[in-house]
């Protein structure tokens, strides 16, 4: 088996792998440093969760993850909080930085025997319809490399070997919402106890604790401009008043270690399975990070796709891998028809022309009808945190 990838998707698939005895190698195109230091995302569901403890992967965040079970919507029409851990089915977020989950995933599968391959960037999958897929590699010492397996996980992202290996036929959906938040990650501590989602007329700020230390900001921004056009200091005036700082209490200032600009963009590739081909986690589809989904579906789907390898390679039933495909993209419509609505409850168009208007006020009366209707809070929260 080759994994082609070493982030939440290739590491959860390759321990669970290497668990039942499967020969499998990870082939990373980054160094070790990189990999385990790389900070993304970070809310894990509780779904997520009973995986990594399933498959014996949840030492870590048992122990240093914090349970986080509230929001806060900060609007034009004054703040609510939705205790989201005790609507729906009453399940908490876990915070857990994605850079400390796939460290430890990565100790976890050297110590369990898995081998990776470090430097090392898959080039193209070739024969994915015959019976000994090639995978193509520069290896780390740049020289080409060929290895053979018997079924290739693409779990190499958006621009990953695998979506430039898929057969014609594959088909791409895809959406730009047309919106672009600056992701920030601050050296201070979090400023309230809840995710904070400030929907302003001058635009979306959200903010999200990742530890005691660190705390992520978005910030909706102006497309195609540079990750450092602002100033820290225009940052943090802009986010205090999105948020709305002056009313409900001001916002504890830090260094930013990191900024990016994300264009809120989804997609989803139709199947899944290509012959002996599988695209997991960002490779199969991208979702906005507006409801933090992305990691988890990546866990999940990479551990729908070990129980299929794991019946096909060792009890030589191919059912699983035969629903790999339809059983993940349920999931994954799922999850994007959910931050797709939370897009639309968190940003508006800025005109003052009639359809911007109608689209604003529309807006209004889907966060009235969240502040309160408690089935509407029930549906968000199963949705929110569910997977
Ligand atoms: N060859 C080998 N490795 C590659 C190649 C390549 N051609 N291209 C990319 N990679 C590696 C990257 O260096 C990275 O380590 O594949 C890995 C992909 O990991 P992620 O991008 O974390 O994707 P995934 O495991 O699918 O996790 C998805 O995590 O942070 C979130 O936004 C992310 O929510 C998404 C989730």
């Amino acid at each position: 088996m080759v994994v082609l990838g070493a982030g939440p998707a290739g590491l959860v698939l390759g321990n669970i792998l290497v668990d039942r005895g499967i020969d499998c190698v990870v082939l990373e195109r980054a160094g070790a440093a990189r990999v385990r230091t790389r900070a993304r995302a970070g809310f894990l569901a509780a779904n997520t969760v009973r995986i990594l403890e399933r498959h014996g992967l949840a030492e870590g965040l048992r122990r240093r993850g914090q349970p986080h079970s509230t929001c806060e919507f900060r609007t034009e029409d004054g703040r609510f909080r939705l205790d989201y851990g005790a609507l729906g089915q009453r399940e908490p977020h876990t915070v857990y930085p994605q850079q400390d989950l796939v460290s430890d995933l990565l100790t976890r599968f050297q110590e369990r025997g898995g081998q990776i391959r470090f430097g090392t960037e898959a080039v193209a999958v070739r024969d994915v319809d015959g019976e000994r897929p090639e995978v193509v590699a520069r290896e780390a010492d740049g020289r080409p490399g060929l290895w053979r397996a018997r079924y290739v996980a693409g779990c190499d992202g958006r621009h990953g070997a695998a979506r430039r290996s898929l057969p014609p036929g594959a088909v791409r959906h895809h959406r730009d919402h047309g919106v672009t938040w600056l992701g920030l990650l601050a050296e201070a501590p979090p400023s309230l106890d809840a995710v904070g989602y400030a929907v302003h007329e001058r635009g979306f700020a959200g903010h999200m604790a990742r530890t005691s230390e660190v705390t992520r900001y978005y910030l909706q921004y102006e497309r195609g401009a540079p990750a450092d056009a602002w100033s820290a200091e225009r940052i943090w005036d802009e986010l205090e008043l999105r948020m709305r700082a002056r009313e409900f209490g001001p916002l504890r200032r830090g260094r930013f270690v990191q900024r990016s600009v994300v264009d809120l963009e989804s997609d989803v590739l139709e199947p899944l399975r290509h012959g002996t081909l599988f695209l997991v986690g960002d490779a199969a589809g991208l979702i906005s990070p507006s409801a933090a989904k992305g990691a988890n579906l990546a866990v999940l789907e990479a551990a729908v796709l070990a129980d299929a390898l794991a019946a096909d390679l060792t009890a030589g039933d191919p059912r699983g891998l035969d629903a790999y495909s339809a059983r993940c993209l349920t999931h994954i419509w799922r999850a994007q028809e959910f931050s797709h609505w939370m897009i639309g409850l968190l940003h508006g168009p800025t005109g003052a022309d009639g359809e911007s208007l109608f689209h604003n006020s529309l807006r209004r009366a889907r966060l009235a009808s969240l502040r309160t209707s408690r089935s509407q809070q029930d549906w968000f929260a199963e949705h929110y945190v569910g997977v």
